[in-house]
């Protein structure tokens, strides 16, 4: 089995920096690549800025920030991406540029090194098919925001070998998250279970069952969630959310998945949540 002692993320987004700050922060030298030096400079920033609030509480010292922070090559070359043994792809949600980056990915790497998606919604076993090494390809579902959220799903495609499947999960554990397995399938388990109970609750909302307040109260008080469902709905961007209802839908060609016509309104309307001000709360 690889064991990896040197990673890379492509993107250096919400997710690449992220993951590429709990590489660092876990000892792992971390190459990081995006398109080009101001969105490599942002997730610098990025990460500059969440160790900092660390070291505010006091959770990591000045150096182990600066420790950090050293182990972080950022790069626009995939040049750099030679000595790594996995490579995690944190790009955009779009199955064409994935793609063109995975076979680049592949040719720059070493022949033994893994490569990862950490897609949320598109298929692992249909990427790994258009790839020259389908046995070393898996996803990797990190959870936002990755320095805190300690889940990580490990996403076997039909392809993926076992040993590609347990360096992946060694490596999670090495980030000192915890790794589940999963199997390929539309939305994995997290998304597959959470997604439509967020749209049950529109649901539940558009009928009139109860106020919007009482069904974030019920859930919490009631099911011990951490937050409302709504208020879920309106954090994560009802956009993403009807987004997904629509790929569960198509790929499960099963009606149970039907987006919420009032949440599809609610998108139409360009009420998103949080990202536009107003979605089932209001937010200043
Ligand atoms: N945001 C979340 O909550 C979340 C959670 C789990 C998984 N994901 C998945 O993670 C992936 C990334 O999402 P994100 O929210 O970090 O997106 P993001 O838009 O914040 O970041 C994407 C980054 O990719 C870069 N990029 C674009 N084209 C590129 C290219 N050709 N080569 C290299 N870099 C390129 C962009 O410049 C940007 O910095 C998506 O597949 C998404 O579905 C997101």
């Amino acid at each position: 089995m690889t064991t990896i002692g040197k990673a890379a993320v492509i993107g250096a987004g919400t997710m690449g920096n992220g993951i590429a700050q709990a590489c660092a922060a876990s000892g792992v030298p971390v190459v990081m690549l995006d398109i080009d030096q101001r969105a490599v400079d942002r997730g610098m920033a990025a990460i500059g800025s969440s160790l900092d609030r660390l070291r505010k509480k006091e959770k990591i010292t000045e150096a182990d920030k600066e420790a950090a922070l050293g182990r972080i090559q950022a790069t626009t070359s995939y040049a750099d991406l030679g000595d790594c043994d996995l490579v995690i792809e944190a790009a955009p949600e779009n199955l064409d540029l994935k793609l063109r980056i995975l076979r680049d990915v592949q040719k720059a790497l070493k022949p033994d090194g893994i490569v990862a998606s950490n897609t949320s919604s598109i298929s692992i076993t249909a990427m790994a098919a258009a790839l020259a090494r389908p046995d070393a390809f898996v996803g990797l579902h990190f959870f936002n925001p990755v320095p805190m959220m300690a889940l990580v799903e490990v996403v076997s495609g039909m392809q993926t070998s076992d040993a590609t499947r347990d360096a992946a999960t060694a490596f999670a554990k090495r980030l000192g998250k915890t790794p589940i397995q999963v199997r390929n399938s539309p939305g994995f388990a997290v998304n597959r279970i959470l997604c439509p109970m967020l749209n049950e609750a529109v649901f539940a909302l558009q009928e009139g069952v109860a106020t919007a307040e009482a069904i974030d109260e019920g859930m919490k008080l009631g099911c011990s969630h951490p937050i409302g469902p709504l208020a879920l709905c309106d954090l994560i961007g009802l956009d993403v959310l009807l987004a997904v209802m629509n790929v569960f839908y198509e790929d499960f060609n099963d009606p149970k998945y039907r987006p919420a016509p009032l949440l599809k309104e609610m998108v139409a309307a360009g009420r998103l949540g949080r990202k536009t001000g107003q979605g089932f709360f209001a937010y200043r």
